[in-house]
């Protein structure tokens, strides 16, 4: 018999939500990978240690935030006590005896494909490792120098994780579609992991009615605060960085949509109703939305990056402000191929879910690799 479209509808979410479950269980790192992720963190700590002993390697992203799925990479910082003296010049960076080229080489020497990474906003040493009779999980780890913003937007994307546990499901299921869609990779054109999560948070605080989260940076800040948990002096200047933390005194959520509508829900938001050409995605915003007009994101800029002849493209394509470094585009790494197949991407996604055969091209369709 013919369904209305209120039936319609909820048949197609519900085939969503079993298949999402399906998918989230796969996409879950096993007890077994997460342990061998902190054996390999305590390693490359040793070494670390080793070649700056007044250093702290600092792990962030999406191993601290639980976002991490099967075979994710390990982020982390080296944080120092003397930033300066780390790197009173940067653009000394490449030079041979700098601090990262001296890790570079101590890992190498330890038996780890080590290279370092200068094109990039800030400079990267990315490790890998090849499974061993000790840990039968590769490593792959970036890590990063004096970056403690990154340390600072972790804590509050883990925070956003702990307000609802809808956060970390629909996180794993999108990332998981956007790696086997191959729309996951900012050195390739396309977006980062974080990007990804940051148009969830908007979605989940300013799109989806009732709201399912709060803005946490768009509530007053109690008088006791000290000002160093307000403002940071970060790479690039100062920033706010401060957040509600104290999530047990919020009111609670009045939505109970399931993960499957909320996604469903999610994939039209940016397939028919987000303006990709002209609007940015701005979650410590109330409303989560400036144009980019407002923000003077117009013209695609050249600027030199830190070692002085490295160049930066900074386009302004797909917009994303960083929830604290609000100069920094996250959505800078799309370049117009990229830009194009994500939103391709996200059309597909809606209407494979629409399409009426009990949810069977769904499953075959929507992560096919
Ligand atoms: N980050 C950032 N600015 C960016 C990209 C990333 O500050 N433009 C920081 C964020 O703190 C983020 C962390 O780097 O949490 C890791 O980013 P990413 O690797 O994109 O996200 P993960 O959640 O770690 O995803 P994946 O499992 O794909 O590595
Ligand atoms: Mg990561």
């Amino acid at each position: 018999p013919p369904l209305n479209l209120e039936q319609m509808i909820y048949e197609q979410n519900t085939n969503l939500q079993v298949f999402a479950r399906e998918i989230i269980a796969t996409a879950t790192p096993t007890p077994e990978e997460l342990a061998a992720q902190n054996q390999h963190l305590k390693k490359c700590r040793a070494i670390c240690r080793r070649i700056c002993p007044e250093g702290e390697l600092v792990p962030f992203g999406s191993l601290v935030t639980g976002f991490a799925i099967t075979k994710s990479d390990l982020d982390a910082v080296l944080t120092s006590p003397y930033p300066e003296d780390l790197f009173s010049t940067p653009n000394k960076i490449d030079e041979s005896n700098s601090l990262p080229q001296n890790l570079a080489k101590e890992f190498q020497s330890e038996g780890f494909e080590a290279t370092l990474l200068l094109k990039t906003r800030v400079p990267i040493l990315k490790l890998a490792l090849k499974a061993t009779d000790e840990s039968s999980f590769d490593l792959n780890c970036d890590i990063g120098f004096n970056n403690d913003l990154g340390v600072h937007n972790t804590r509050m994307l883990q925070t956003y994780s702990r307000c609802d546990p809808r956060v970390r499901e629909m996180v794993l299921f999108i990332k998981w579609w956007a790696k086997r869609r191959h729309i996951n990779s900012p050195y390739r054109g396309t977006l980062s992991s974080y990007g990804y999560v940051l148009m969830i948070i908007h979605f989940l605080i300013n799109v989806v009615d009732p709201p399912v989260l709060i803005n946490l940076q768009n509530t007053p800040i109690p008088e006791d605060v000290p000002p160093d948990q307000i403002f940071d002096e970060g790479g690039e200047g100062e920033h706010q960085i401060w957040y509600a933390k104290d999530i047990e005194n919020l009111p609670k959520t009045a939505n109970q949509m399931h993960v499957g509508q909320l996604l469903h829900s999610f994939f039209e938001y940016y397939s028919y109703k987000f303006q990709w050409g002209r609007e940015v995605i701005s979650i410590r915003t109330q409303g989560g939305i400036f144009s980019k007009q407002e923000k003077g994101w117009v013209a695609a800029v050249i600027r030199p990056g830190r070692s002085g002849h490295t160049q930066i493209k900074d386009r302004y394509l797909f917009t994303i402000e960083d929830p604290f470094e609000t100069s920094h585009n996250v959505g800078r790494t799309c370049n117009p191929p990229g830009v194009d197949r994500i939103r391709a991407e996200f059309k597909r996604a809606v209407s494979i879910i629409r399409f009426r055969d009990g949810g069977k091209s769904m499953r075959e369709l929507l992560c096919q690799e």
